[in-house]
């Protein structure tokens, strides 16, 4: 006998297991299928973000910031500390308590939302009827057939293979690796100047390796506004000591014994061999639909392997949703999680939406890179007239108390009717400040709207007032 829910979510990753409460708090009858397990083998909620991403990668760049900063930072504030020593096993079992209270906290929550996990891997077997039956292998080798009226999956994105490259996480890393390096590597190498070439490579610089970064790419940060890719490109070379080549290409990879050889051409053309104690390689991730059994029910995948679905998450198939990493759009935690509030409420047959032009992104290195709407690159392109407004932290007085008085808050508005299209940030707490400009995008503000707004003093949030207030040249500190 099958056991029959209102709504299967497969995945348990910021998608899956915020669509799972959203689904119960609405009454259905919800169960959550996600087959990460922990060291032990026991169900580690969370996924991707939880496990191997998001969470991990903060705790160790704190880490490394704190590091940094004593070495590098104290005695600007007169605070001398005599030699600075660092355990790197005690950063990562701080690292893995923050993910086990994370994930653990997860699993409370379902607990308190009456979410059912089957901890292992959730696939269809068929059609039936109107609903759907799948197959759970549980981690303790049992099989359960569940009948699902509304299926979601959110089973989200694993890392994308360089060809002829094996990751073994001991020489050459992917995301899992690269957050659990037993001791500082003296050479790193990283493929791929992405978001997790770039937070990774900050982490293990700052503890002391030389970093070498390999991107394919010619622009730096193609996705980021210019100016603020050339802003960070500075301070990530000069301050924090990366080592980033931009349109390389990559040649043999060869692991030997306690090294790893990369071949490469430089951006002249140039042939150069570096010789690394571990290599990450970080060139993007793909979806994970293998273990789906797709066919099983006719499930249409995209060209590039991620599940089809328009812009409500809903599949080719009746009931069938998909959220998060596994679809179309940017591959962030907030966006899988968004995604999975709005399928559980058309479920409902709410009628939620997600303005993917509003959806803010953070690179956490320092200085952190933020940024929400169109870069100026993309309103030049569109034709669409703008005026921008620009405050450097160096003229804040909170960002000179913090020691970190670098980088701009940029606002582009329509030369017209004044309404915000994009907000870029490159500086201290850039990931908080964003917030303010997400939420004045949503309303439709201006920037007189901002600009009429009072502001904490001191406060780094005066940069994005000052930004404001420039779009209409009337700024007060520039
Ligand atoms: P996932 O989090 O990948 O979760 C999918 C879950 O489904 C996993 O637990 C997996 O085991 C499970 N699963 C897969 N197939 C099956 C199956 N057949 N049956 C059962 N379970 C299955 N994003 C941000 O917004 N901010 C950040 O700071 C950030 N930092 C990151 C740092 C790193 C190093 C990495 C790798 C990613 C980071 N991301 C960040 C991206 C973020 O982790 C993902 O966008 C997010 O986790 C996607 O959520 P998801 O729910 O779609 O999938
Ligand atoms: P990415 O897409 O950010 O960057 C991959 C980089 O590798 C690109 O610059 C690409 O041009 C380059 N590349 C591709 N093939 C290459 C090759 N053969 N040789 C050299 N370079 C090559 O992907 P990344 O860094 O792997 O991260 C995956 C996803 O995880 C990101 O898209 C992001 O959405 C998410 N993430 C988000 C974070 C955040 O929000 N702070 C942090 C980390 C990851």
């Amino acid at each position: 006998m099958s056991k029959e829910f209102d709504v299967v979510v497969i995945g348990g990753g910021p998608g899956g297991y915020v669509a799972a409460i959203r689904a119960s708090q609405l009454g259905f009858n919800t169960a959550c299928i996600d087959a990460t397990s922990d060291k032990d083998g026991k169900a580690s909620l969370g996924g991707t973000c939880l496990n191997v991403g998001c969470i991990p990668s903060k705790a160790l760049l704190q880490s490394s910031e704190n590091y940094f900063n004593a070495a590098h930072h104290f005695g600007d504030h007169g605070i001398s500390t005599g030699t600075l020593k660092m355990d790197v096993s005690k950063m990562l079992a701080r690292k893995q308590e923050i993910i086990t209270k994370n994930t653990g906290g997860i699993a409370y929550l379902f607990k308190k939302n009456k979410v059912t996990s089957f901890h292992g891997v959730g696939a269809f077997k068929a059609k039936a009827g109107d609903a759907y039956l799948l197959e759970a292998k549980l981690a303790d080798g049992t099989i359960e057939e569940i009948t699902a009226k509304h299926v979601i999956i959110a089973t989200g994105s694993s890392v994308r293979q360089l060809p002829g490259v094996t990751i073994d996480n001991h020489l050459v890393l992917d995301n899992e690796g690269a957050l659990a390096i037993p001791s500082v590597p003296k050479r790193l190498g990283v493929i791929g100047a992405g978001v997790i070439g770039l937070e990774m490579g900050s982490v293990w610089k700052r503890l002391g390796s030389e970093v070498t970064v390999l991107e394919a790419m010619p622009a730096f940060l193609g996705a980021a506004d210019e100016q603020v890719a050339r802003e960070a490109k500075k301070f990530l070379t000069k301050e924090t000591g990366l080592v980033i080549n931009t349109g390389v290409k990559i040649g043999e990879i060869k692991a030997g014994k306690k090294d790893v050889t990369v071949h490469w051409t430089d951006t002249a053309g140039a042939e150069q061999v570096s010789v690394f104690d571990k290599l990450v390689v970080a060139i993007g991730r793909v979806p994970n639909t293998a273990g789906l059994n797709a066919e099983a029910v006719g499930l249409a995948l995209t060209e590039r392997g991620q599940i089809e679905v328009n812009d409500d998450c809903q599949s080719n198939l009746p009931n069938v949703w998909a959220i998060g990493d596994v679809v179309r759009g940017p591959m962030l935690a907030h966006k899988a999680s968004d995604e999975g509030v709005a399928v559980a409420e058309r479920i409902a047959g709410q009628h939620p939406h997600i303005d993917f032009n509003n959806i803010p992104w953070v690179i956490y290195t320092s200085p952190e890179i933020a940024w929400v709407g169109k870069t100026e690159e993309q309103l030049k392109a569109a034709g669409v007239e703008y005026k921008k407004g620009q405050f450097l932290f160096s003229a804040n007085g909170r960002a000179l108390a913090l020691g970190e008085g670098k980088g701009f808050v940029k606002m582009l508005a329509d030369k017209t009717t004044d309404r915000i299209l994009g907000v870029h940030i490159v500086g201290p707490f850039a990931s908080e400040l964003i917030a303010e400009a997400v939420v004045a995008m949503e309303f439709n503000a201006s920037s007189e709207d901002i600009a009429r707004i009072v502001h904490a003093h001191p406060s780094l949030s005066e940069a994005l007032h000052e930004a404001a207030l420039a779009c209409d040249k009337r700024g007060l500190h520039s």
